[in-house]
């Protein structure tokens, strides 16, 4: 037997010998700093999995957020209380995710979805990544979300990132005629080493170029990085700029592919799952004739509006709130620039009233009952096109689901503009499908 052999073989003996290890792991790395709260929050950390072995879950939480308090930054601590929450419904995760969150308006959207019906609740996947994404908002702010919740979303790092390096042809240096060279913005992320800071800079602006070279409506010449949120931007051709914005713009542009922009009517936009609100931010700078309606699930949610109406202070923003149909209400939704709606509110647009609707990476983290209800809602409210950017192989381990290209419940009566590989995420196809007669005038208002 091999080393990894023995110590395999007396962890399955002894399975209670793996915490131990960890838990020592923890403590001789809290105690090189002399951390008390530290020590304090691992022993928590350590006690609190003794409480879930025994199946007392209450306790467990109780340790877990106690422990949170003392260390916001100890990650093993987040994954086990996400791992706990992941294991009940949305319905009870909720009410002990809502104990972890201090703004009043994440607490009312948790509670509201919690009471929708169930197939608008997230996932176990999203259960799983909401729960992780509270906790790193909790430990490290709104204000750093671009590090922490937007890993998560669609920004690619080291590993993750290698097949987009290759195929800007990062590997062969096509760089090294990046001229300045562009330069990583702030700090180098912990962890990291100075060379891949420099790799990730040079990654960034070669997707830059290459979005440039697709973007037939001249977005990206509006767009530079906000500082908010303390973005992994880098600096390239004068401005800050980051993947966000590059992706925004290549789907931006592949969306409004067949869309008639001469109407003297706003283009009402409806994003499904939209992250902080990349797309939506893209959007608003780059036309002035747009309204958009983000549907999405806490913290999301809550992240997009904040960010949002803190970037667009003199935009109409219509805020989140549990009740939509007074007319007041309505009329407000009406006349918003932007609108933050939970996922069963959708149930309260009218038919016909959303001239593009996208969604980007999302239906393989929901299930396939899911997808199939958001399809028929899509061709209810939908009276243009229709966008989805997709793994073209996406599983679901967490539902033990998989969703792939040819299994999206396409309607019959809808037409296909394009579907196809994506130019640089090529694990990605996107597909738009003309779902209405078009013309902006065919449908409702709000
Ligand atoms: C991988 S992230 C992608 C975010 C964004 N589209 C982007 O590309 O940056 C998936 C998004 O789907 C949202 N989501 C997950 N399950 C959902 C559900 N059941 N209803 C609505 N949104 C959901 C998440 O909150 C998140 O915003």
């Amino acid at each position: 037997m091999n080393g990894v052999a023995v110590l395999r073989e007396f962890l399955r003996r002894f399975p209670r010998a793996y915490d131990l290890l960890r838990y020592l792991r923890i403590l001789a790395e809290a105690a090189g700093r002399i951390d008390g709260k530290r020590l304090r929050a691992a022993t928590c950390l350590h006690v609190g999995r003794g409480f879930v072995r025994k199946g007392d879950r209450s306790g467990a939480l109780r340790l877990f957020r106690k422990g949170l308090d003392l260390d916001p930054g100890l990650n093993p601590l987040h994954a086990d209380l996400a791992e706990l929450l992941q294991r009940d419904s949305f319905g009870d995760a909720a009410m002990s995710l809502s104990g972890l969150v201090d703004a009043p308006e994440l607490r009312t959207m948790l509670a509201d979805l919690a009471q929708a019906p169930v197939l608008y609740h997230p996932s176990k996947f999203w259960t799983f990544f909401a729960t992780l994404n509270i906790c790193q908002l909790r430990a490290s702010g709104l204000a750093n979300f671009k590090q922490t919740v937007n890993q998560n979303y669609f920004n690619w790092v080291l590993n993750s990132m290698r097949d987009q390096w290759d195929i800007l042809g990062g590997g062969q240096g096509a760089w090294a005629g990046l001229d300045p060279p562009p330069v990583p913005h702030g700090r180098k992320p912990k962890g990291w080493t100075r060379s891949q800071w420099i790799q990730y800079g040079r990654f960034v602006a070669l997707l830059w170029e290459a979005a440039r070279s697709q973007d037939r409506l001249g977005v990206l010449a509006r767009l530079e990085e906000p500082l908010l949120g303390n973005p992994m931007a880098v600096r390239h051709r004068g401005r800050l700029i980051s993947q966000d914005l590059c992706n925004s713009s290549m789907e931006i542009n592949a969306a409004f592919e067949g869309i008639d922009r001469s109407s003297p009517r706003p283009l009402r936009v409806a994003e499904l799952g939209a992250g902080y609100g990349r797309i939506a931010f893209a959007l608003l700078k780059a036309f002035t004739d747009v309204q958009i309606i983000i549907l999405d699930i806490p913290p999301a949610l809550h992240l997009a509006q904040w960010y949002l109406a803190t970037l667009f202070p003199n935009r109409r923003v219509f805020r989140y709130r549990p009740a939509i149909s007074s007319g007041e209400a309505r009329s407000e939704l009406e006349a918003a620039e932007i609108a933050f709606l939970a996922p069963h509110q959708v149930e309260q647009l009218p038919d016909k009233g959303v001239d593009v609707f996208l969604t980007v990476s999302t239906f393989p983290e929901m299930t396939p009952a899911q997808v199939e209800m958001w399809f028929s809602h899509i061709d209810r409210v939908c009276r243009g096109v229709f966008y989805f950017k997709q793994w073209i192989e996406g599983t679901n381990t967490y539902d033990g689901t998989r969703m792939s290209r040819e299994t999206y419940p396409v309607r019959p009566h809808w037409a296909r503009v394009f579907d196809r590989v994506c130019p640089v995420q090529t694990r990605y196809f996107e597909a738009l499908c003309r779902v209405g007669p078009g013309g902006r005038e065919a449908g409702a208002s709000l």
